[in-house]
């Protein structure tokens, strides 16, 4: 597992596809996810949330309009929350047209699937849990999904990751095994507080200076910047110390990285 902690001359640098290779196919997708893998990436990033049925699905938004023909499918139900739709009604969704129509067969996936799907891809996983606050219980729901796939919790191949900081203290509470991530960008002198139930401290990237990134790793931690697009600030924030990045071009940050 890229995850696992590299020795220092083993120093591996994270190649994250956020939402998977969402530059080259639709995001938060089956199809986005192989495409990371075809395009050098060792870790996908993708954000669950929960249907009204409660199952764990992978989309970004809290509506389900951007990203889907819900408003042709479900035309009275307007604005197509994620939470007020079952998710027999979320599989009818055409989750890939909007980004080319050779991808019309994409679907919103569940996190089982695309656990199941992506088992012997090599790949790990950054799930960031979007939103929990709207859905009580969510945590306890993903760490029981987690559970029932120990080749990748066994093998280190999660990191759990949210804006919401509680939430991520409560996880790690739960699932003490799985690294953990927060998602911003905490004060330096909360950071020692932070080390005792985070992992990673994954900031955007403007705020990924040298003197940050340094402070982050005097207290144990990674720091995984986002969304890094374009090959020079690949480089500069790699310069910084950044321990992987979160990119929507995979196949950019791979040939910075001399793969
Ligand atoms: O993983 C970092 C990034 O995904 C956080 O922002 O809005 O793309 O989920 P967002
Ligand atoms: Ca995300």
């Amino acid at each position: 597992s890229a995850l696992q902690d590299p020795s220092d001359d083993d120093r591996r640098v994270l190649n994250i596809a956020h939402r998977g290779a969402s530059d080259q196919a639709p995001e938060n997708t089956l199809a986005a996810f192989r495409a990371a893998r075809e395009r050098g990436a060792n870790v996908i990033e993708l954000d669950v949330q929960e249907t009204k049925d409660h199952k764990l699905v992978v989309v970004h938004d809290t509506t389900l309009g951007r990203t889907t023909n819900a408003e042709k499918i479900f035309p009275g139900k307007s604005p197509w929350r994620v939470r007020d739709l079952t998710l027999a009604q979320i599989r009818k969704l055409d989750a890939g047209s909007w980004h080319g129509s050779e991808y019309k067969d994409q679907r919103v996936p569940t996190l089982a699937s695309t656990l199941r799907e992506m088992q012997g891809s090599g790949l790990d996983m950054l799930l960031e849990v979007k939103s929990p606050s709207l859905y009580p219980g969510i945590g306890e729901r993903v760490a029981g999904e987690l559970r029932k796939h120990p080749d990748w919790l066994n093998q280190d191949r999660v990191i759990v990751q949210s804006f919401d900081w509680p939430f991520v203290r409560d996880f790690h509470n739960r699932l003490p095994s799985v690294p953990t991530g927060l998602l911003g960008t905490p004060s330096r002198a909360s950071l020692s507080d932070a080390a005792t139930y985070a992992d990673y401290i994954n900031p955007p990237q403007a705020n990924a200076t040298p003197g940050y990134v340094e402070s982050v790793h005097k207290h144990g931690m990674r720091v995984l910047p986002w969304t890094v697009n374009d090959a020079s600030t690949m480089r500069r924030l790699l310069k910084n110390g950044a321990d992987g990045i979160i990119t929507n071009r995979p196949g950019t940050l791979q040939s910075v990285n001399g793969g």
